[in-house]
């Protein structure tokens, strides 16, 4: 084991091996019962007499960090119920720079509060049925075939794939991506077209460029999460408008336009995050034309925008756009896999060079060699056969869990049938929240995203959001069999 020791310090050494000891078993890079050297041994690799690791191990054990088994040696103790409770991590906070203090908490997004506050579970167990993701199917993922594009790129491209390639992104990429999109009748020109690093770095470069502190955003409410927290983190102001089954609730906007004067408008038209609405096109044309009238930037971020089950393809409101006033942005993550980070933006006229500049500035380009085996993958027709296998399952998963919910659910639980997308977005009865019924759901073994998440301002706490691609149907169905246990015990409890 290495430990730096400064023996100039006024620290004793054996503190010094204390508090690195303690680090590691805090980190979990010690764990529960890893046998720790001997104290001979680790004087010796130190270079230390043997009582000062003697003492530093005594200390450990004083704190019930570590035992000691006669005969055997010290051992790391630390059981989860001696996890430093809050308390004690703020006073932990406290040995960092004065900077890194007020860092940790300015970083300290209203998501993450949110999330912290509700004790989120991030990771899914093995017997936890987990519903509130927000990515697509992991058993889809096309890791063969995607395999089989990043070898022939390998062979075909060599060294040139290895570059860090055109900042604005693959060309031959942006060219498939613009006939993509004319297909959704989007004129879209390459050369309009920017590659990001997801289409979190597309907002963020929006976001970034449009927005002083004090800016106002109009936004629907609830929206997509990530969202809330980059513009609240550019010092935006978000005002909320509502969402129905037919989208952002438009006819409200002109006198918020007039009141407020945002600088932008961001909208998820398409099988919106979290609610999986789809605006309606007289909507569309509507928010198209308030955004001209009052010089308001529209940033459209179509997610999902191809997984469409049922129903009438509505237009982009790109494809609406006569003046270069909406700035879509799209992704791979959802419709194919989060992984490779390939999202993009279309923006026309000189806010397209601004963006393009700041990506630059940023991060220089997004990886060269992913976009060439993208470009492949899509080219040879694997896209679109992948696609069109996961519309069809997912439709079956969707269909699956309208059954469930219908077959389970409580009569006072509502929801609108998705026509396509991700999510079911679910209100709950009154006298239950999401909050209370997070821990009771998780104890059932299922996990949802809470509502009041996507809340930009005044939070809901009456609705949750489902994910309804991520398992097989019949997993979906026992999922929100156990759901509708956890609400049917609140509901007792708070009828009691
Ligand atoms: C509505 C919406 N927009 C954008 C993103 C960002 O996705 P990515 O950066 O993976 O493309 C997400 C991710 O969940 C999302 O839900």
């Amino acid at each position: 084991m290495r430990i730096p020791l400064d023996h100039y310090s006024q620290l004793p050494l054996y503190r010094q091996i204390e508090c690195f000891l303690h680090e590691e078993i805090d980190s979990g890079a010690l764990q529960t019962d890893t046998k720790l050297p001997s104290t001979r041994e680790l004087a010796n690799s130190l270079g230390v007499n043997r009582i000062t690791v003697i003492n530093a191990y005594a200390e450990l054990e004083a704190k019930g960090l570590v035992y000691t088994k006669l005969g055997s040696g010290t051992y790391v103790a630390y059981p989860p119920e001696s996890l430093p409770d809050r308390k004690d991590q703020e006073t932990d906070e406290q040995r960092w720079p004065l900077w890194q203090q007020q860092l940790s908490h300015k970083a300290m997004l209203p998501g993450e509060l949110e999330k912290e506050r509700i004790g989120l579970v991030s990771e899914p167990s093995e017997d936890l049925i987990w519903l509130a993701g927000g990515q697509g199917a992991v058993d889809l993922f096309p890791a063969d075939d995607f395999r089989k594009s990043l070898q022939s790129i390998l062979l075909r491209d060599k060294t040139e794939a290895m570059g860090y390639g055109d900042d604005a992104g693959y060309l031959p990429l942006r060219a498939t991506i613009a006939h993509i999109l004319a297909n959704q009748g989007i004129h879209a020109h390459p050369k309009d077209i920017l590659i990001t690093t997801g289409s979190q770095q597309a907002l963020s470069l929006v976001a970034n460029l449009l927005l002083r502190p004090g800016d106002v955003v109009l936004l629907e409410s609830p929206t997509y999460s990530g969202a809330i927290d980059l513009f609240t983190s550019e010092g935006a102001q978000l005002v909320g408008v509502p969402v129905d089954e037919n989208g952002m609730q438009v006819e409200r906007i002109e006198a918020l336009l007039r009141t407020y004067h945002p600088k932008l408008i961001y909208t998820i038209p398409t099988f919106h995050n979290p609610t999986g609405a789809c605006m309606s096109g007289t909507r569309r044309r509507q928010l198209v034309a308030l955004a001209k009238k009052y010089n308001a930037p529209i940033l459209e971020d179509e997610f999902v925008g191809d997984l469409r089950y049922d129903g009438r393809a509505q237009p982009a409101l790109k494809s609406l756009d006569c003046c270069g006033d909406v700035i879509y942005t799209g992704t791979f993550s959802k419709m194919l896999m989060p992984g490779i980070r390939v999202g993009y933006l279309l923006a026309s006229g000189p806010v397209y060079e601004r963006l393009r500049a700041w990506k630059h500035t940023t991060d220089l380009a997004s990886s060269n060699l992913i976009q060439r085996a993208l470009e492949a993958y899509i080219s040879v027709g694997r896209y679109q056969t992948h696609l069109n296998r996961a519309r069809r399952i997912y439709r079956r998963r969707r269909d699956a869990a309208i059954a469930a919910l219908h077959k389970y659910m409580p009569d006072d639980v509502e929801w609108i049938t998705p026509q396509g997308g991700l999510f079911i977005w679910l209100k709950l009865p009154d006298g239950v929240t999401d909050h209370n019924l997070y821990a009771s759901a998780i104890s059932h073994k299922v996990a949802f995203a809470p509502g009041s998440l996507f809340f930009p301002a005044e939070k809901s706490r009456q609705f949750l959001r489902l994910n309804f691609v991520m398992h097989p149907g019949e997993i979906i169905a026992e999922g929100i069999r156990r759901l509708s246990e956890a609400i049917s015990n609140s509901l007792g409890i708070a009828s009691s």
